[in-house]
């Protein structure tokens, strides 16, 4: 299955407050985010596959300048371009598949993604994922992610996923990235189901304390 395809069809078919992975703030990760960025607002962040989520108009409205929104999805990307109109100016916003990516070098400080990461079935998807992201953070970058968690569902936007605990997450990224903290949150989806979420926040080896 084409990828592009599917979510190009997911975003032209549905309203942005209607696919099963929407909530109106993203609270969870703002939290994440904030501790990981130590109150920095000129750093780095980018979200990975952030579709049409408001994370990005809700860390513009933190006063976060130097933000990147990456998503497999033209469709996505230019539902949350025009919401955000001239606020949305300096967001750079990039059309890309993550697990082929090639950001500049040492360039992030701060990796979100929540909900991307489940869909990658094969370990071949997941290793060049590591990769994009082990390039582009800066050494000590942060990475934050949610994923579905062990009770999670199987399925979501009618594709596999793989569920996690923080230990299986944790072995994905490997021995340069150590577990900094970890969250269950329920979500329910618009029709009111309950599915349960994993955040991990990570920090890459290279920072001061390493
Ligand atoms: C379940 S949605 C989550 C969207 C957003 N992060 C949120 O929480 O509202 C998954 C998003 O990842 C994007 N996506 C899926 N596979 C991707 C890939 N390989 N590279 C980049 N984006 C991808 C999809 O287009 C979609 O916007």
């Amino acid at each position: 299955m084409n990828m592009q395809q599917h979510w190009e069809a997911v975003y032209g078919a549905k309203a942005p407050d209607q696919v099963s992975w929407f909530r109106p703030h993203l609270e969870t990760s703002l939290a994440l985010i904030e501790h990981a960025a130590h109150g920095n607002q000129a750093a780095t962040i980018v979200d990975v596959g952030g579709g049409a989520s408001t994370l990005v108009d809700d860390l513009l409205a933190r006063g976060y300048r130097n933000l990147t929104v990456l998503d497999i999805s033209q469709a996505a990307l230019d539902v949350a371009r025009r919401r955000l109109g001239e606020r949305g100016e300096s967001v750079q916003w990039l059309r890309a598949d993550v697990t082929q990516a090639r950001l500049p070098m040492a360039s992030v400080d701060v990796w979100h993604d929540r909900a991307v990461f489940h869909f990658l079935t094969s370990a071949e998807q997941r290793l060049g994922y590591v990769r994009t992201v082990t390039n582009a953070l800066k050494p000590g970058g942060h990475v934050v992610i949610g994923t579905f968690g062990p009770a999670g569902p199987t399925k979501c936007s009618g594709l596999d996923v793989v569920r996690y605990d923080s230990e299986a997450l944790s072995r994905e990224f490997g021995e340069k990235f150590r577990l900094i903290e970890s969250a269950i949150e329920m979500h329910t989806t618009p029709s009111g189901a309950s599915q349960q979420f994993l955040y991990c926040h990570f920090a890459m080896a290279g920072g001061a304390a390493d």
